[in-house]
């Protein structure tokens, strides 16, 4: 393990107020996006759909990092080069999904846990051989009547540190997912104690499994009310609350935090992401790492048909370059009809 190296490749994942692009679904997840907009699925319409992702011109403005899924870090673009070695010759750093999914979790109803540490060394040594600098894995935990229980969020902790520290030792970056879901009717202040609770396990695993912290990205959710709450909270609560949980856990170390955007509406990610960091007052940079937030209006303009590829790249480097600028508190809503 080189610290150097790692703190490095961490520091430029969240420099300069860009952020990550999280590209990184699993077939199954890939097949209900594209299902849901009457894309064909195949191998091919997933690799010209990501083609169209990371070939819009301006993506290397606003974005430092892309993670990938199996698959694509194996295929190429259109023009003959690896998605990697692609990623890697315009500025932006390849990583790679590695966990194998959440599961359920034995013993406990409702609830997962997240699997893939078997085989962990060896994969990461062929994701390294093809160019991956950095790799996520998310825990999914989920609040409803009686859970989360300690149990799950101990062994998410435990198979997270584990993760990192296999990570670190091929000077891979560990991005560390510790997804409370918005899923649920709970109000914010469940999902705060929830997020805290979650964190403070999860750094005490990484402690005691001496992961570096300078070497770690975070990447939580935003404490926000559950989806189906009947009272939702404003912009200003949600960066209050995120801010607090946040300052109560993560060590002062840890380079950056790039939050999943976990089923927000675009502008709520964006604008979200922005107050945030106007509050913010830690050493660590705040930015995103969003899947749905960025990608799903480009999707859709794309529609399984590369004719599209122009309109829908407009999309995405519009979502990337508005959240760069949230990346900075400098976003506002009225930006979103320029
Ligand atoms: P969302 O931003 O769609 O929540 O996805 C981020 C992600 O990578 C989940 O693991």
């Amino acid at each position: 393990m080189d610290k150097k190296i790692l703190n490095q490749i961490a520091s430029q994942m969240v420099s300069e107020s860009k952020g990550i692009l999280a590209m990184d679904e699993s077939h199954g997840t890939c097949e209900k996006r594209f299902n849901a907009l009457g894309i064909t699925v195949n191998e091919e319409n997933r690799r010209s759909y990501r083609d169209m992702l990371v070939t819009a011109e301006s993506l290397p403005k606003y974005i430092s990092g892309a993670i990938l899924f199996d698959e694509t870090i194996k295929q190429k673009i259109s023009e003959g080069t690896n998605f990697p070695d692609f990623l890697n010759k315009i500025g932006i750093l390849p990583g790679i999904k590695v966990d194998t999914g959440a599961k359920p979790f034995s013993c406990h109803e409702n609830e997962k846990i997240t699997e893939g540490l078997d085989n962990l060394p060896q994969r990461m040594e062929e994701y390294k051989s093809l160019g991956a600098k950095f790799a996520k894995w998310r825990a999914v935990i989920t609040i409803a009547d009686n859970i989360p229980s300690s149990a799950c969020m101990i062994a998410n902790s435990h198979a997270l540190a584990r993760y990192a520290s296999i990570c670190q030792e091929f000077d891979i970056v560990p991005i560390v997912e510790p997804e409370v879901l918005m899923d649920g009717s709970h109000d914010i202040h469940k999902c705060f104690n929830v997020t805290n609770t979650m964190q403070s396990i999860l750094f005490e695993e990484l402690d005691k499994l001496d992961v570096v912290n300078s070497g770690i990205i975070l990447k939580p959710n935003m404490i926000t009310s559950g989806a189906n709450c009947e009272v939702q909270s404003d912009t200003n609560e949600i960066a209050e609350l995120t801010v607090k949980c946040l300052g109560n856990n993560v060590p002062k170390d840890v380079p950056g935090i790039a939050f999943l955007s976990g089923g927000q509406s675009d502008e709520d990610a964006s604008n979200n992401l922005n107050e945030i960091n106007k509050l913010n007052n830690n050493p660590w940079k705040v930015t995103f790492s969003y899947g749905r937030a960025l990608q799903l209006e480009a999707m859709k303009k794309w529609n399984g048909d590369n004719n599209n590829n122009l309109e829908a790249q407009k999309i995405i480097s519009k979502r990337s370059y508005l959240n760069s600028l949230a990346a900075s508190g400098k976003y506002e809503l009225s930006m979103e009809n320029q």
